[in-house]
């Protein structure tokens, strides 16, 4: 029995298997809504067979965004764009998930491929960026940023509650807390970001109250029965920033907050990180594997896992509870579908609508004429010659 496709329960919702697609920004978005676009690429993927579905990281406010094409909850007229993207999820067998999350320093953004810069606050498409102090990220991100009052520190806190209520009427059934890869949370975690003198800065326990206010008041509106995890940077890989041994303790507090699985990746609250490991195989594994132990707690990451063989090895050796795909769900919708029959499940086309899987099981093919890489490659000039 392959580990990565056994069911998986956290709290009251139970996913087919241990694939999750991993939070993906697209900036596609008009205000905040999903359109076809977004229930093409979610409804693909849970039709592919992944057991839990993100969009991209769903913004709290307008100007949580990462760009103005970004998606949000920040308004109840968005609800119903993303009740079409999680229906077409549930109707696939896949569990709709949400992250919620607010750019922070790094939001006023162009998309990548048209340049990426970002936008000035008083352009049509900008605003004025946030932070936990007034230090612009550096390198593109060099547009002045406003230091939060503790008052717009709680507004922000009812936005990620009022967000997580919209998530509830718009179907979606596990929530994460975006704190990593730079964005609001990360730089209230990070020394690199962080240099208040009140509650919120300083100490551990001051760097990390920002995200259990956060869990509390998003704790207090999502259900019980679904879970409430995070994405944390947990670490800056810069001797300044944050230290993995931070992390491990912050989210022993998390914990008590009411977390229920934390998703480990790092801070990038800086570009000068002391190693860059980007291209490396699965480099969150060892510290989600250290976390899973010591914080006593289930765990999912993301980086380079989207090698069949490799996911599998992973659930199995319980180093991580869920493997979270970015990449690989992009490039393959049906990534869950070929991992299955790599990995010898006893019929990967379980994975697949039955309107699909039928035919797969029953209309005989030539076995290398089915949809995906043979082992055994065909003789093309051998077989043409055949038909001739
Ligand atoms: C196009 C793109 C957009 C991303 N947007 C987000 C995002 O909105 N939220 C987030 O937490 N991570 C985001 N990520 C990171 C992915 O969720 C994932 O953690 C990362 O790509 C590493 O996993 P992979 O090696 O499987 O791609 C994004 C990655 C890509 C490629």
């Amino acid at each position: 029995m392959s580990a990565l496709f056994s069911p998986y329960t956290l709290k009251g919702v139970t996913l087919r298997n241990r694939i999750a697609m991993s939070p993906m920004t697209m900036y596609r978005s008009v205000d905040g809504k999903a359109n076809d676009f977004h229930v093409m690429l979610l409804g693909s993927r849970a039709a592919g067979g992944f057991g839990l579905v993100f969009p991209e990281q769903i913004a709290i406010l307008p100007e949580g965004r990462t760009s103005v094409g970004c998606g949000g909850l920040y308004d109840d007229a968005q609800i119903e764009s993303w009740k079409r993207c999680t229906d077409l999820i549930k109707d696939m067998g896949a569990v709709p998930a949400i992250q919620l999350g607010h750019t922070g320093r790094k939001g006023s953004e162009v998309k990548p491929w048209e340049g990426g810069q970002q936008l000035p606050p008083d352009h049509p498409d900008g605003w004025q960026v946030v932070g936990p102090s007034a230090l612009p990220y550096g390198g593109k991100y060099q547009y002045p940023v406003h230091a939060l009052t503790r008052e717009e520190i709680k507004a922000i806190h009812r936005a990620y509650a009022d967000a997580a209520r919209r998530a509830v009427d718009a179907g979606f059934e596990w929530l994460e807390l975006h704190f990593a890869h730079g964005y609001l949370g990360a730089s209230f975690f990070s020394p690199l970001a962080n240099q208040r003198s009140d509650e919120y800065g300083g100490s551990l326990e001051g760097r990390a109250r920002y995200h259990l206010e956060a869990i509390d008041a998003v704790r207090a509106v999502w259900p019980e029965r679904f879970p409430l995890t995070m994405r944390l940077g947990s670490d800056d890989l810069n001797e300044r920033g944050v230290q993995f041994d931070e992390s491990i303790i912050a989210v022993g507090w998390m914990k008590e907050h009411g977390l229920d699985l934390a998703d480990l990746s790092l801070g990038i609250n800086t570009d000068e990180m002391r190693d860059k490991p980007f291209d490396e195989l699965g480099f969150m594994l060892a510290r989600a594997e250290r976390l899973r132990r010591e914080v006593g707690m289930p765990v999912a990451t993301s980086w380079n896992l989207g090698i069949p063989a490799l996911a599998e090895r992973i659930v199995r050796d319980q180093l991580v509870d869920v493997v979270m795909l970015g990449r690989p769900a992009l490039s393959n919708p049906h990534w869950p579908v070929w991992a299955a029959r790599e990995l010898e499940h006893d019929d990967p086309f379980a994975l697949v609508p039955e309107d699909w899987a039928w035919w797969l099981r029953n209309f005989r093919a030539h076995p290398s004429c089915i949809g995906w890489p043979d082992p055994a490659p065909v003789d093309v000039d051998a077989a043409l010659r055949a038909t001739a």
